[in-house]
């Protein structure tokens, strides 16, 4: 197998250097190998002239791309997968790798009608100076994922991995102590780059549809964005007796609920995360949320959890919802089974299932343990066939 490693970094007196040598290193003592374009060695070209922005911007195939750009497109689609090595530099990819995505990123090759192949895998290996919760602390590496994975990588190769080596600045300690096990990393990296994830080799039955969006008579079901900040916290995840009816925590401030939206957002990544805000049409309140927050790929089946505000209970909502979703489990997902679960005391949750036509499958006994006892687990479900 091949590999183009994207290489990008000013200087030799680097550890990135390093990375992208202990890579290679584990890509070739695997057997396999690789072509490299190393940005600025090569004084990759990275501004777009206007007749270029023309081109893309309008979305036209002529006039045909400049050499530079068609000699790396070739190289894409004469290997089986893209690495990319570099330095965070703001949060970001250094300008010169930027610089590269506009100008070989182009209509015709990689959107519009494209030619680009679809590639085996997606690597980007980036190298930090800060330590990972410094990078995490204001969202910035959910930024630099969401930038390289869910748009310059999305749908482009069959497996993405962003992979972060931290506290690499020479200004802290870190960088000396981890120095040998960082390397290690990136040697394995290499190493491993075509071995097949157990993840997602597992034989796969069900539709990678994500969250979409869901309409019903009062409700719109659909993905979370950082608008529902302030409701969500105001009528669920900041609300104790509601978070604690299904088993999760408090968010006590809006700047937590955002990191939890911000996470759910995320994993909307990944076409196997199925989780809704629930809107009420009427006040365009995000009023709760509902989820497969249990998916089984190869056994395909889903498990509901859901959950509705206390001012918004006993109008029927969470029926409402959990119905909307358990069509939407089977039919656009292709669930064989949906499965619920709840506290034998929780009389509301029961009465929702119980509409929702759930069959009682059993009980586990003592599963939970709140305020100083112990309490079951209540499992229903539906099968796909009675669902007809
Ligand atoms: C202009 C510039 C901006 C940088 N910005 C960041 C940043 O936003 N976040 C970060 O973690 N490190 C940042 N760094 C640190 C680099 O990622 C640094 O190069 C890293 O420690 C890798 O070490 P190396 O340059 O020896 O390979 C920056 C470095 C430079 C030169």
């Amino acid at each position: 197998m091949k590999a183009f490693i994207v290489y990008c970094h000013p200087s030799e007196d680097s550890f990135t250097s390093h990375v992208r040598d202990a890579f290679i290193k584990g890509l070739e003592d695997s057997g396999n190998e690789y072509i490299i374009s190393d940005l600025y060695k090569m004084d990759f070209k990275t501004d777009m002239t206007e007749e270029e922005y023309l081109r893309e911007g309008f979305y036209r195939d002529t006039p045909i791309v400049a050499g530079d750009v068609l000699a790396e497109q070739e190289k894409i689609n004469s290997s089986d997968a893209i690495v990319f090595i570099y330095p965070v530099f703001w949060t970001e990819a250094p300008a010169k790798l930027v610089g590269w995505f506009d100008r070989v990123w182009t209509y015709g090759f990689a959107y519009g009608t494209k030619t680009m192949k679809m590639l085996e895998k997606g690597l980007v290996l980036c190298v930090a100076g800060k330590a990972a919760e410094g990078l995490e602390e204001f969202g910035q590496l959910d930024s630099m994922k969401t930038v390289m994975l869910g748009d310059r990588l999305f749908n482009r190769v069959k497996q993405a991995e962003f992979f972060v080596i931290d506290g690499t600045s020479r200004k802290i300690e870190l960088r000396n102590t981890r120095w040998d096990q960082n390397l290690k990393t990136a040697y394995e990296k290499g190493k491993t780059l075509f071995v097949p994830n157990e993840e997602t080799e597992k034989p796969v039955r069900i539709e990678a549809c994500g969250t979409q969006e869901i309409e019903t008579e009062r409700l719109l079901l659909r993905q979370f964005n950082l608008d529902d900040v302030d409701s969500a916290f105001r009528n669920w995840a900041g609300v104790e007796e509601i978070q604690d009816s299904y088993g999760e925590p408090v968010y006590e401030t809006p700047e937590k609920t955002e990191k939890l939206l911000r996470k759910y957002i995320i994993g909307y990544l990944s076409g196997y995360k199925y989780r809704w805000a629930v809107i009420e049409k009427e006040s365009g309140e995000c009023i709760g949320q509902i989820a497969f927050y249990h998916v089984e790929t190869q056994n395909c089946w889903g498990e509901i959890e859901y959950c509705i505000g206390k001012a918004f209970q006993g109008k029927g909502y969470a029926t409402e919802a959990t119905k909307a979703v358990i069509d939407y489990g089977f039919k656009k997902i292709g669930f064989h089974k949906v499965q619920i679960s709840c506290r034998p005391g929780n009389i509301q949750s029961k009465r929702v299932i119980e509409k929702c036509g759930f069959e009682y499958e059993g009980t586990l006994r003592d599963f939970f343990y709140r305020n100083g006892k112990y309490e079951g687990r209540m499992y229903f479900s539906l099968l796909a066939d009675s669902n007809k």
